[in-house]
């Protein structure tokens, strides 16, 4: 679907990049890098973000002269940027706000009433294209606005459209997740290295043995355990090695992991620090 509006980013930091890098490689999706500006105070920023053939600027006025705003900044610094804009928004406009912990109606109470709004979970993984993301309607958006919400994170990985309410959950899985993920690649390249192989071979071999098991995971639909016990021959290696895991929690550990990482995402969007 190719997006003929205007696009500005509010705040050109490393998401804002990382979905802008992802738009202009997505040539059947944007036209031309003119359609985008860019609103960030940091010049160097501005100069790094300029070298895609992107407009920018430090006036965060200018992205009133687009239809979409992406809103990059840090959620500390939503309240002032809205302070600056909201009240100057209208009907015309759709909001996307990716501030982690900031609900939509503490966004709407500083924004013209009219302004169109959506509020995304998008996570790191944006940067090689290989993204998460959450989508959550927001006040006065329409299916159109959500199909082209969608477009945008689509070029940067995979969306689902889930109510706001479930958006702490999301933070905690795929927001963290690739923390957790880090940290199992860490551990099988250790074990790697335990048993003698090279460090770097070590983290290689981990490293594409994750990425190859969620592409597998992904382009055949079926359920990790019906893999699982495949790869589980009777008396053989892995189911050696399944038995350690089980002995040593690692699924529990993640569970637990994937729910204190969401009660802290709630404990944040309400405003505790
Ligand atoms: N990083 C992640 O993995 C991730 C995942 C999900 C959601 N998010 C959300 O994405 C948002 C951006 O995160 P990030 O990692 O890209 O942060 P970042 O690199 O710090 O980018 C924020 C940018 O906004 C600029 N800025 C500060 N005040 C501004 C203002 N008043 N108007 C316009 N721009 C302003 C900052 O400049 P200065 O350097 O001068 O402050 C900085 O360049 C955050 O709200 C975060 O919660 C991030």
């Amino acid at each position: 679907m190719p997006i003929s509006e205007q696009i500005a980013f509010v705040g050109g930091g490393k998401m804002a990049e990382a979905i802008l890098r992802a738009l202009l490689a997505s040539p059947d999706l944007i036209g031309t890098p003119c359609q985008i500006t860019v609103c960030e105070p940091v010049a160097t920023r501005r100069q790094a973000l300029a070298a895609l053939g992107v407009t920018t600027t430090p006036d965060n006025r200018a992205a009133l002269a687009a239809d979409v705003l992406l809103l990059c900044v840090q959620p500390g610094v939503m309240p002032d940027m809205l302070g600056e804009i909201g009240g100057h928004l209208g009907a015309r406009h759709l909001l996307v706000s990716i501030a982690a912990g900031v609900p939509l109606a503490r966004i709407r109470a500083l924004i013209h009433p009219e302004a169109r709004l959506v509020r995304v979970m998008p996570n790191l993984l944006l940067t090689v294209r290989a993204g998460a993301a959450a989508i959550a309607r927001g006040p006065n958006a329409s299916d159109a606005d959500i199909a082209l919400v969608r477009a945008i994170f689509e070029a940067g990985g995979r969306v689902v459209e889930l109510p706001e309410s479930a958006l702490d959950a999301v933070t905690g899985l795929s927001g963290s997740g690739p923390a957790f993920i880090f940290v199992l690649i860490e551990a099988l390249a250790d074990g790697g290295v335990k048993v003698g192989l090279p460090r770097d071979v070590a983290l290689l071999l981990a490293a594409q043995t994750v990425l190859g098991s969620a592409q597998l995971l992904l382009e055949t639909g079926e359920h990790p355990a019906v893999w699982k016990d495949r790869v589980a021959t009777p008396g053989g290696t892995t189911i050696a090695g399944l038995a350690e895991l089980e002995a040593g929690g690692l699924r529990s550990a993640l569970i637990r992991a994937v729910e204190a990482a969401t009660l802290r995402a709630r404990d944040l969007s309400q405003g505790s620090r």
